[in-house]
């Protein structure tokens, strides 16, 4: 699956959830460094907006941002004895601060403990505890519009984080923390995500070594076309670990969905009777290789959510 990781992958986030403003999601490119093959992204922080380089690390717990070289007109600390602090969950508070007020410095401002994946802090020569700051940020949305979130909470850190990072990141995007935007939600509850399965008995196996496969497999139980169970052999979607057959694999180099012959006659069936009916009103053109089914573009109606065809679902666990 490494290969996944190319420059264009999309990072979702669900706006919908952050703020009625807008509810398409939000997309962001991926970049690989090729100095340190570190994942970068980009998006916009502080008033007036600023392009900003994180390091996208999916295991770290807090974004954070080097607050050394931060200037907006907009940041608020989080008071410590706020709502969103006890959302927040506990870590410390900044009872006084005595120098100049700064996005570092703030008195009764809750405390965050981040820290930097690749050359992990030393806490002795660096502050470790850095205020959380609420500011704005933003993202293009799906349509290209540069989509703006009020009250992203992140923290401060210093210049001494950045170390080992790639150059020109000066903060970190993290995924592996609670999700908290707003108090109260928590958008890793509304994540949906299916595990990625191994066959017990890939293909490199030898009759008397058995040894796990390379491929990726998904746990597909079902397959509906309109919402309408297809009649399939079911017993063929499971990994048979005494065969080392079945399953469904999740390739990122074959371009189109393949079915096992049995699978695929059962999915035309049901497709082609969907795609009769009045809703659709479609009828088959010549098909062209490898395919055996094809509609003519022309007869297709779009929609704001894509072409109005019936709606195919791949049901997991
Ligand atoms: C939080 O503490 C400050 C300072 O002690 C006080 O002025 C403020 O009213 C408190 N806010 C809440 C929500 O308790
Ligand atoms: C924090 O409060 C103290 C005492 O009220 C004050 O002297 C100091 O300037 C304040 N610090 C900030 C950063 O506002
Ligand atoms: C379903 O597929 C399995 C595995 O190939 C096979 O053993 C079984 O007989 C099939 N069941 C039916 C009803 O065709
Ligand atoms: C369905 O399509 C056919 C031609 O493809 C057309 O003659 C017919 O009027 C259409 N029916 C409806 C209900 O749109």
């Amino acid at each position: 699956m490494a290969k996944l990781a190319v420059p264009l992958l999309l990072l979702l986030f669900f706006q919908s959830l952050i703020s009625s403003q807008a509810s398409l999601p939000l997309q962001t490119t991926i970049q690989k460094d090729r100095s340190t093959s570190q994942y970068v992204i980009t998006a916009h922080l502080q008033t007036p907006l600023k392009l900003t380089n994180f390091l996208l690390d999916l295991g770290s717990t807090y974004t954070w941002v080097n607050c050394d070289d931060y200037t907006s007109s907009t940041y608020q600390h989080v008071p410590c004895n706020s709502s969103i602090a006890s959302l927040l969950g506990h870590y410390a508070c900044l009872d006084l601060c005595n120098s100049p007020p700064s996005p570092n410095c703030g008195n009764n401002s809750f405390l965050f403990l981040p820290d930097n994946p690749i050359k992990p802090v030393d806490y002795r020569k660096v502050n470790g505890l850095n205020t959380a700051l609420i500011d704005p940020f933003a993202l293009p949305n799906a349509q290209g519009y540069l989509t703006l979130i009020n009250n992203f909470i992140f923290s401060c850190a210093r210049t001494g984080f950045l170390k080992g990072l790639a150059k020109g990141v000066t903060g970190l995007a993290a995924l592996g923390g609670p999700y908290n935007f707003l108090p109260g939600i928590d958008l890793s509850k509304s994540l949906v995500y299916t595990p990625l399965l191994l066959n017990p008995l890939g293909k490199d196996s030898e009759p008397d070594k058995p040894l796990l496969s390379s491929e990726y497999h998904i746990g597909l139980t079902s397959i509906k076309v309109n919402g309408k169970m297809v009649a399939l052999n079911k017993t063929l979607l499971a990994i048979d670990g005494e065969k080392g057959s079945g399953g469904t694999k999740i390739s990122t180099v074959v371009p189109y969905t393949k079915l096992q012959s049995s699978i695929y006659k059962a999915f035309i069936l049901a497709f082609l009777k969907e795609a009769a009916s009045p809703a659709f009103n479609l009828t088959t053109t010549k098909p062209v290789k490898p395919f055996s089914v094809c509609y003519p573009a022309s007869a297709v109606k779009n929609t704001q959510v894509g072409p109005a065809v019936p709606i195919i679902d791949l049901v997991f666990g």
